[in-house]
């Protein structure tokens, strides 16, 4: 067995301490973002929340210096030098838009919008301030898929012909009841993950065809729940990604494939075996007849993947460059989304450029 020394950590930047804001303090920036942040060493100086008990509570258990009483107050902060927004899609745009005016970076979260158009004045209204916007698209930091992509990009499994997410297993809906008047569910909350780091593994698929149903008893839950979406691309290969959220009597598994003419990767997502608190992921590396090589992956996408888009950011504020999960490029990954979508509704391929 060879050794296989892959390089899959997280990149800090030569600047790492700006001033954090974050506006919305709820289950995400409390299980993933400040868990994150603290481990990477990121400075957060204040939160806000419209509950301001929410913003109080995550302040006391997080060391945080500072609880604003409004986005103004926030913003007028000369310490916050990056705003990080987590409240629901449909609020984002109206902070956006006020970050923006205040001449301050952001990382917002995904999807920037579930509406197209509005992504894309989110992403216009930071370019017209000149600031930096990110999107927390952290999937592809994950272990797992770093792991994977540095493989592929060194041509270790040859030329990539098949690649497969394929996830069963029983998600805690109740976590975000916001989500359950949703119309689109499954891919514009959570394959959109998936979606997005097909998109860092290999590119813009040229067709995009999706097929959507629900489970019988899935309640108040409105989108929906199983989906399987195939991405074609112009070079042969063909990417799978089968989603089900309601495996309550089978066995749970959450398996990345990526197959190549040289080789093979095979692995696991760790954190949805027991989401949110999940277990490291596994990666193994098959060349052309030779045994699996183990990769050691000791970190999970919960909560070490969210130090990537805004470690990201930084580097770019401090390089003039562009963040990784750039806001621009997301909406590549939003049309994919939307073409997702569409092609379930009309029964038929559709290319990702149709969505404008
Ligand atoms: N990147 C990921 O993997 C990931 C995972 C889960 C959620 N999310 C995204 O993060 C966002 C938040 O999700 P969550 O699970 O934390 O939801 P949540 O309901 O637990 O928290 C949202 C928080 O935002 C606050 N809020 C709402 N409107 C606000 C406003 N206008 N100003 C300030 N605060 C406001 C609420 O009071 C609440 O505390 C959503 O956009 C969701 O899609 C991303």
């Amino acid at each position: 067995m060879s050794d296989l020394a892959v390089d899959w950590r997280v990149k800090l930047g030569n600047k790492t301490d700006y001033g954090i804001g974050s506006i919305g303090c709820g289950g995400i920036v409390q299980y993933a973002h400040m868990p994150a942040y603290r481990k990477a060493g990121f400075r957060v100086v204040g939160v806000y929340d419209i509950k301001r008990e929410t913003a109080t509570a995550v302040a006391a258990e997080n060391n945080v210096q500072t609880v604003y009483a409004s986005v103004q107050e926030l913003l007028a902060d000369p310490r916050v030098e990056i705003v990080d927004i987590a409240v629901p899609p449909w609020e984002q745009r109206d902070i956006v838009r006020q970050v923006a005016a205040a001449g301050k970076h952001m990382l917002c979260q995904k999807p920037l919008s579930d509406r197209f158009s509005e992504a894309v004045e989110i992403v216009e209204m930071a370019e017209s301030a000149g600031v930096k916007q990110a999107v927390n698209q952290q999937m592809r930091f994950d272990a797992g898929m770093a792991a994977s992509r540095e493989i592929i990009q060194r041509g270790l499994i040859g030329r990539p012909t098949d690649a497969q997410i394929q996830v069963s297993c029983q998600t805690p809906w109740h976590m975000w009841p916001w989500l359950a008047s949703a119309p689109g569910l499954e891919v514009m909350y959570h394959s959109i993950h998936y979606l997005d780091s097909m998109r860092s593994l290999f590119g813009n698929p040229q067709w995009v065809t999706s097929r959507h149903s629900r489970y019988p008893e899935q309640g108040a839950v409105q989108g929906e729940t199983k989906t399987i979406t195939v991405l074609d691309y112009a070079n042969g290969l063909q990417a799978l990604i089968s989603v089900n959220h309601y495996n309550l009597h089978g066995e749970t598994f959450a398996t990345f494939r990526f197959l190549g003419t040289e080789g093979a990767i095979e692995g696991t997502i760790g954190l949805l075996y027991d989401y949110p608190n999940g277990r490291a992921d596994t990666l193994n590396w098959r060349q052309k007849g030779q045994e699996p090589v183990p990769v050691e992956l000791d970190e999970l996408w919960i909560p070490d993947a969210f130090i990537g888009p805004m470690a990201s950011l930084m580097q770019a504020i401090k390089t003039d460059g562009i963040p990784a999960t750039g806001s621009r490029d997301n909406l590549d990954t939003l049309r994919v989304v939307h073409a997702a979508y569409r092609s379930a509704a009309e029964q038929r391929s559709v290319r990702p450029e149709e969505v404008q």
